[in-house]
């Protein structure tokens, strides 16, 4: 079977401007890995025949894990210099001799379909071409300290990939100039004298060369959850005999408990109520209510985990809890970071979205007169638009 259009994938690069243990290229953005992603962008285009990756070779591993399960050809070993990568990837397809080849960085997982079939049709008509776009701040030429010139940049492109080539040209311009270490084909095929011709780039086709890139991927790539909720509960419990409270899933020892038909956990009861209020899914005495023999002594966790489990339902996250326990005694402080611990292992939320504060009320009403314990909250959830 002759092949009209041939992929190349170059991965074999380190990542070193990102840095960390894993080469970029391997990272997840929003649970799939980058190489996935932009392989997966060619294997999707029904006019790309073939398509190979150039790895480096300490990454096989990381390779098998990211696209093991896709319908790939073997990977081919890269070079020290991207430029090497791209001619070792060419020499592959020697044997399968595609009409042309679409060489690109695996570090740019963003490519649309549009902008691949662009060059599918023109690299047909030219011969050679890549996506670019143009410059739009003003350029200025440094010397030393200070500007020596403003560049005009009506003629100034910013050059992407894939580019696109007839293969055999391209092959032997890049065997002609082999270590010249130009950063990409393009400037290879100028010096072998192909005249390369522009398509629109994409400025979406970021390739991902800082953390901060990464950071603005995972933003292209996320949810947004840009539906903000508020919440607010609050819950009273009465004291009676006893000698500890439960309170934010603390056991806290006292010289009387708190009345109630499960723990009487005051706390959990009114972040509860925050939660389902900022869902509007009603209250906590709606879900589980008093008059249900199964909830009697029921550890409050579970009332919380099930509001929990309602926003996650609605593809909703939590932003962050405030709760503020209300008494003149047991004191809270000392107790203080355990149950924003306990609240944040209930929820699974990070402990700096967690805020636990309790006051007084200078002995006045039924809290400063220690007949029982008030607690309120709020909750901040987040949902997709
Ligand atoms: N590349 C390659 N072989 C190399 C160098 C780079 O295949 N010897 C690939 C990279 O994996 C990347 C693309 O060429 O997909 C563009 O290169 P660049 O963004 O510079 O990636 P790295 O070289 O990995 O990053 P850095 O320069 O920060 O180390
Ligand atoms: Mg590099």
């Amino acid at each position: 079977m002759t092949v009209k259009n041939a992929a190349i994938i170059v991965a074999a690069g380190r990542g070193q401007r990102v840095g960390g243990e894993i080469p970029k290229q391997y990272l997840n953005i929003d649970g799939v890995p980058i190489l996935r992603r932009t392989v997966d962008v060619f294997l999707q285009n029904p006019d790309i025949n073939h398509t190979r990756v150039i790895i480096h070779p300490d990454d096989r591993e990381l390779y098998d894990a990211a696209v093991g399960d896709m319908d790939l050809p073997e990977p081919v070993i890269g070079g020290d210099t991207r430029q090497q990568s791209v001619l070792n990837g060419l020499e592959a397809l020697g044997k399968i001799m595609p009409e042309y080849v679409f060489i690109h960085d695996a570090a740019r997982p963003f490519l649309t379909q549009d902008t691949l079939n662009a060059l599918i049709n023109e690299v047909e008509i030219s011969g050679a071409v890549i996506p670019a776009l143009k410059v739009t701040d003003t350029i200025k030429y440094m010397t030393e300290d200070h500007i020596n010139n403003t560049i005009d940049r009506d003629f100034l492109y910013r050059a992407q990939t894939p580019q696109a080539f007839r293969y055999k040209p391209i092959f032997m311009a890049h065997r002609r100039f082999e270590n010249n270490n130009l950063t990409d084909d393009s400037a290879i095929a100028e010096k072998g004298g192909l005249k390369v011709r522009i398509i629109e780039g994409d400025e979406n086709n970021l390739k991902i060369t800082t953390t901060d890139d990464i950071r603005k991927a995972e933003m292209m790539t996320g949810e947004t959850y840009t539906d903000v909720r508020v919440g607010f509960g609050v819950d009273v419990h009465a004291f009676e005999d006893g000698d500890h409270v439960i309170l934010g899933g603390v056991k806290i020892a006292h010289t009387k408990k708190l009345k109630g038909h499960s723990d009487a956990d005051v706390a959990l009861h009114a972040i509860t109520d925050a939660i389902l209020g900022a869902i509007a899914k009603g209250d906590i005495g709606e879900h589980f209510p008093p008059s249900d023999d199964q909830w009697k002594n029921a550890g409050s966790d579970l009332f919380l985990k099930h509001a929990a489990k309602l926003v996650d339902d609605a593809d909703g996250v939590i932003a962050n809890i405030d709760l503020t326990i209300i008494c003149e005694e047991p004191k809270i402080g000392p107790h203080r970071d355990l149950i924003r611990d306990r609240i944040s292992e209930i929820l699974d939320l990070d402990i700096e979205r967690v805020s636990v504060k309790a006051t007084t009320t200078e002995k006045l009403g039924f809290a400063g007169e220690k007949k029982g314990i008030m607690a309120q909250s709020v909750a901040t959830i987040r949902l997709p638009e």
